[in-house]
């Protein structure tokens, strides 16, 4: 049994108290033997979430302790032992937003965010849905047959969710597009994440609206939700706001709404949650998240103040989310909810080979660099890829500069042709353009016949090929052409290597997504209580604010 005369000599175990208690009217009963005075036993009493935690003073020792009670101590009698100060239990369902856990039907404040090409794959949206945990399946570039696929896949395996798809805006080609959106009408996908779009289409609109009615108590009933991101005040504007009249009255024009349908539009916001995209990995403004989310904040107030809509849009962030500690700072700047993405991509379930998952275990924070985008190529534009074990970003780069300088292939130096034949192509010029050619004249010959008549955008699309295929070799593992994949990856994923080095998910075929997910949200409530610990006063050492990620036994589903 531990006793008063027991504590005296104890050393010194990282613990202190500095400020004034407010707690002098209250005192805390229980026995001594619960109490711990040792770092190891005082981390797992901090670390036991669901239990209140009381810290108390014996003999000048400082203690903690998740058992006994607190009793008011209305004479303020000196006590044996003196109760310092107290945290509640904390859920890890009390991060965020609480809507955003009825609305989605899911246990955390907490997505993955859709990686184009499956990446974003099957396995990785069931693995999350089975722990009701939102994740968005990867539609961006894939076929018609390959989305409709996954769809069939998931809404077997998750047939009351969650899941959502990624329905992403192509300014090229607005067909695949709407194809998008036929299918997740067709299969009635009900949570899209609509990504990279600079303003709102008829696409994404019909998409909304035709999931609009009114129900038996006469109110707005929207089946299918939209989650929007967007690193910019203007585009979050667009969705912040109702459907645009034009797009309303073409709609119903074309029979794809009902007049009602773009009456209810008028009253409910495009989106039900807008997730800020800060420094993120492939497409970014690079923008920092402490920036960024105050004043999308801003802008989600003023916007609400003038159409009071019934249910405020939830505005979330994604962009650098790779630690417990990026996703408390989220949560205590107001996000209601927490996106993952470059991490997702070193996952067991992510479509990536094995080569990319060990590469990208080995990243570092400044292992990541802007490199010229397939999709946008012509146009300059740039998104973030991983640099370590890869020659993607460099090559890529070399093609936009002779695309910038010459105004077709045969205007390129001999030397310079070769090299690309050489080192970058491994194909002739001939050859690929052939096989663009044969491409094209299948899925696009109006762009072919621009293209025989167009020298520089010829170019262009023969640089494309090698631009669109890295990704696909980084997915599908393609043997000698390591040195080329093009890896989609922010600084959060170097971020998170730091943060799990020598710990279990350290190795790529331990990091499962419901792992990493359960270990950031509870590494987050965790830390919420060390640095609450803090405000009131306790002076902590280093030592118990990390929150190393352990293997767990399963991760219980809370139904919601
Ligand atoms: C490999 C990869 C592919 C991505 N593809 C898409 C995509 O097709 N559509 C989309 O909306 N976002 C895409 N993203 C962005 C993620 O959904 C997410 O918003 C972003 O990765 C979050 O930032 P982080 O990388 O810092 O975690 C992709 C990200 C990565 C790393």
């Amino acid at each position: 049994m531990t006793t008063v005369d027991t504590l005296q000599n104890k050393h010194d175990h990282g613990l202190d108290f500095s400020a004034y208690a407010y707690n002098q009217n209250l005192g805390w009963k229980g026995s001594l033997d619960d109490v711990s005075f040792e770092q190891t036993t005082i981390k797992d009493k901090l670390l036991a979430l669901e239990k209140p935690c009381y810290i108390v003073k014996v003999a000048g020792k400082i203690g903690v302790t998740n058992e006994g009670y607190l009793y008011p101590n209305e004479n303020n009698t000196t006590a044996q032992v003196e109760l310092i100060t107290s945290t509640a239990p904390i859920n890890i369902q009390q991060l965020g937003d609480a809507n955003f856990l009825s609305f989605h039907g899911v246990k955390y404040a907490y997505m993955t965010g859709a990686m184009a090409g499956g990446i974003a794959s099957e396995e990785m949206v069931i693995a999350l849905g089975k722990e009701k945990i939102l994740s968005s399946f990867g539609a961006g570039g894939l076929s018609p047959e390959r989305i409709e696929a996954a769809i069939n896949r998931i809404q077997l395996a998750l047939p009351h969710g969650p899941y959502a798809f990624n329905l992403i805006h192509s300014p090229n080609d607005m067909a695949i597009e709407r194809r998008a959106v036929d299918l997740y009408l067709k299969y009635q996908i009900r949570t899209v994440e609509a990504s990279a779009f600079l303003d709102l289409t008829a696409n994404i609109v019909y998409y909304r609206v035709a999931g609009l009615s009114l129900n038996d108590a006469n109110q707005i009933e929207i089946k299918n939700k939209v989650i929007a991101k967007v690193s910019r005040r203007e585009v979050a504007t667009k969705f912040l706001q109702p459907a645009p009249e034009k797009f309303l009255k073409e709609l119903v024009e074309q029979g794809l709404i009902t007049q009602l349908q773009a009456k209810l539009a008028a009253k409910v916001p495009m989106a039900d949650d807008i997730t800020i995209e800060a420094d993120s990995g492939g497409h970014t403004d690079n923008r920092p998240l402490v920036c960024l989310l105050p004043s999308i904040i801003a802008l989600r107030d003023e916007v609400q103040a003038q159409y009071n809509y019934e249910q405020p849009i939830r505005i979330g962030v994604a962009g650098g989310i790779a630690t417990p500690q990026s996703a408390l700072a989220a949560f205590m700047m107001g996000a209601a909810y927490v996106m993952t993405g470059s991490i997702n991509q070193s996952c067991v379930e992510s479509g990536a080979c094995k080569h990319t998952k060990q590469l990208l275990a080995q990243a570092e924070m400044a292992d990541v660099i802007m490199a010229p985008a397939a999709d946008m190529f012509e146009m300059g534009v740039k998104l973030q890829v991983l640099k370590r074990g890869t020659l993607f970003p460099m090559r890529a780069q070399k093609l936009y500069e002779i695309y910038r300088t010459y105004d077709s292939i045969d205007s390129i130096p001999l030397p310079e042709k070769e090299k690309i034949e050489k080192q970058i192509f491994r194909k002739t010029i001939a050859e690929v353009w052939e096989g663009t050619a044969t491409y094209l004249s299948q899925k696009n010959p109006e762009k072919l016949g621009k293209a025989v008549n167009n020298p520089k955008l010829k170019m262009a699309l023969i640089f494309r090929w090698y631009l669109g295929l890295s990704s696909r070799w980084s997915s599908s593992g393609e043997k000698g052409r390591e040195v080329d994949y093009q890896i989609w990856c922010g600084p959060a994923m170097g971020s998170f290597n730091d943060w799990v080095r020598g710990s279990y998910l350290s190795e790529p075929n331990n990091r499962r997504v419901v792992d990493v997910a359960h270990h950031i949200m509870t590494g987050a409530a965790f830390l919420y209580r060390i640095q609450s610990l803090k405000i009131q006063g306790m002076q902590i050492s280093d030592y118990y604010s990390q929150y190393i990620p352990e293997p767990s036994v399963h991760f219980s589903i809370t139904e919601v």
